[in-house]
């Protein structure tokens, strides 16, 4: 199959179409791209499966075209209700209990199903064009570092989709922020743009011990080919030189004795730093590195949600 890749609001009306068929077409949000179809589909969900080489049990989020999807897919949350309210459209998918006419293929025959509606205003243009949710992961193959370009989304399956809608880079760069809404209470499944200190105005955080709930929790994800360890800035200063051929991706500052550098934010932004954090992540997997070394962020913020994708891409 041939892959398109085709820029701008011109572009929305052909992805609809081919969504309306019951086709994948990867689309650009805030946070990172990810590969649509129709959610109410099951015979479209299954090509996103298939494309992305995913296993069954890893459930979908469903994206919706306004906030009143979130009662016709979901039993009533007061709390959901309300999140919803504050931070969408936005960076933010809640985990409620779901209603019978969301497809088991999408909830992986869970009781409950992760629900978001993204900002970016091509993906809003192209579901309110279809006029019904869409269910889309990230468009990555199944274990790898998610999306933040058009480029990046033809690397991964170009010659498995039809059509990728090309939106430019994506603001956030790392993926929402997962909450598991539990009656008045939030476990947070998957930090994100949106911070625990965003949330905890809004209900008790709890913690989460299990990581069963949400497969996306699985130790090993996002990961690039070549070995990464996550290392404090007082180790990386004295990295011991070796015959290995090291990459350095590094918070703030270039540090001497490695083959390759990149620096993801040089005035310690982490806004900057999360949009960054992928490309960066596949410029030094490119790179013909033994090992990359990661620089351990700030722990708080969005610090955490970087943390946990750099420990995500260490474990495999
Ligand atoms: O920013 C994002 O969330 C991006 C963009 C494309 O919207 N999407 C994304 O989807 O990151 P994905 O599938 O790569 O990661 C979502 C994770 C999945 O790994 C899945 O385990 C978890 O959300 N998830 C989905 N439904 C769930 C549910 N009912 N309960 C718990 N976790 C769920
Ligand atoms: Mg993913």
């Amino acid at each position: 199959m041939k892959t398109q890749v085709v820029g701008g609001s011109s572009a929305v009306h052909e992805a609809a179409s081919l969504l309306q068929k019951g086709e994948v077409v990867a689309l650009p949000t805030e946070t990172v791209y990810g590969l649509a179809a129709k959610a109410l589909d099951p015979a479209a969900c299954a090509k996103i499966f298939e494309a992305k080489e995913r296993p069954l049990s890893d459930p979908l989020i469903i994206h919706i075209p306004d906030i009143d999807w979130l009662d016709r897919l979901a039993k009533s949350s007061t709390l959901a209700k309300r999140l919803a309210q504050t931070f969408w459209p936005g960076p933010l998918t809640v985990v409620v209990e779901r209603k019978d006419c969301v497809p088991d293929l999408v909830t992986a025959g869970q009781e409950t199903v992760a629900i978001r509606m993204s900002a970016h205003p091509l993906f809003a243009k192209v579901l309110n064009t279809l006029g019904e949710p869409v269910a889309a992961p990230s468009a990555n193959r199944f274990g790898r570092i998610s999306p933040t370009t058009a480029h990046h989304v033809l690397e991964e399956l170009g010659g498995r989709i039809p059509l990728i809608l090309d939106g430019g880079p994506c603001a956030h760069g790392i993926e929402s922020t997962i909450v598991l809404v539990v009656d008045d209470k939030l476990q947070i499944l998957r930090p994100g743009p949106v911070t625990k200190e965003h949330l905890s105005g809004f209900a008790e955080i709890l913690e989460c011990e299990s990581d069963i709930l949400s497969p996306g929790r699985l130790k090993s994800h996002y990961a690039p080919q070549t070995p990464l360890e996550v290392h404090p800035s007082s180790t990386l200063k004295s990295w011991p030189r070796s015959h290995r051929k090291t990459g350095l991706l590094s918070w703030q500052h270039p540090l001497p004795g490695f083959q390759a550098v990149e620096i993801l934010t040089a005035s310690g932004n982490a806004a900057e730093a999360a949009s960054r954090l992928y490309g960066a992540m596949r410029a030094l997997d490119a790179a013909g590195m033994d090992l990359i070394v990661a620089e351990e962020p700030p722990d708080s913020g969005l610090g955490a949600a970087i943390s946990d994708r750099l420990r995500k891409a260490a474990a495999r």
